[in-house]
């Protein structure tokens, strides 16, 4: 794998690979585990053209944990603001010598075009494009489950909530199914299009149905700033049909893992007695977006 610009088309053993890579390298830098060197004298990009803390912040530790330089690019105070593009303003920060590139942009397919326009060295990494993919936050969504039950396949996950506009979404339905699960998707019949059966997923629309089928509920944000229009339902339809509380929770499975990709909205698609419950693994999800960073990073940087 040169590139990771999503997981559509990535085989199982491939994200196996990665998975068991992560596994390995989870506390790497921590305490008296040293850090390693498989990045030492690479220098590797952050350029996000869309607010991240979690992608952002751990993509640069993972770096650094590996031994490589970072540099944090973001458009306010660039001259993004003079008008310089998307292309050029990568191709002058490859002109500094760079071999890493992680991306995050509003447009679908970003990350594509600095693939296809950067020197053939250069390793892009998707951190998030549009409403299109979001792949480690799949994988580490993914690792979070699979070191809950050891396994993947077999499982039913509920992916619950704003389908439509949700990267995340996408890459855990390629990722989930690649790997045996079964998907749920779940929400208000005007977040969840349609089409998205074609991926291979059941769609439902009444979650109080769906939860005591799922030993996962992925619980995705509400993305209030990609509606078009106003949001429908509203959010206290929202809360009330969706959002989940301690009482709907009773109806989960007792080992039943809760995750939610962050941020979340408090009290719309989850309350905080839930977030932060028992069965919720949400700061498990951001410890182990560490270590499938540092696992993708490594694995690019020895792709020829
Ligand atoms: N889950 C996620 O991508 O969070 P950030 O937007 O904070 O990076």
């Amino acid at each position: 794998m040169k590139h990771l610009l999503g997981l559509e088309g990535v085989s199982s053993a491939e994200l196996t690979r990665i998975l068991d890579a992560a596994e390995r390298l989870d506390r790497v830098g921590v305490g008296d585990v040293p850090k390693r060197d498989d990045l030492k004298g690479k220098v590797v990009v952050n350029l996000f053209y869309e607010p991240s803390t979690r992608t952002r912040v751990s993509f640069g530790l993972a770096a650094r944990r590996l031994g490589a330089d970072v540099l944090d690019f973001s458009p306010s105070g660039s001259s993004t603001s003079k008008g310089e593009s998307f292309i050029d303003t990568a191709k002058n920060i490859e002109a500094m010598g760079i071999d890493m590139v992680v991306v995050r942009h509003s447009s679908p397919g970003a990350p594509h075009v600095l693939a296809k326009h950067l020197m053939p060295h250069v390793r892009v990494v998707n951190a998030g494009d549009g409403a299109h993919e979001h792949p480690t936050q799949a994988l580490l969504d993914i690792l979070t489950i699979r070191k809950k039950f050891g396994r993947v396949a077999g499982l039913t996950v509920g992916l619950v909530g704003d389908i439509a506009h949700s990267r995340v979404a996408r890459s855990n339905i390629y990722g989930l199914t690649t790997l045996g699960a079964k998907v749920i998707v779940c929400g208000p019949t005007t977040l969840v299009p349609q089409e998205v059966a074609r991926f291979g997923v059941e769609v439902a629309d009444k979650l109080d149905d769906v939860i005591p089928r799922c030993d996962v509920l992925n619980l995705l944000r509400v993305q209030f700033e990609r509606q078009r229009s106003g949001l429908f339902p509203s959010i206290r339809e929202y809360r009330l049909l969706f959002g989940v509380d301690a009482d709907r929770m009773k109806r989960a499975k007792p080992g039943a893992l809760l995750l939610a990709p962050g941020p979340i909205n408090r009290g719309v698609e989850i309350t905080p007695e839930v977030a932060d419950g028992p069965h919720s693994a949400i700061l498990d999800q951001v410890t182990n977006g560490l270590a499938v960073r540092m696992a993708v990073l490594s694995e690019l940087s020895r792709a020829v």
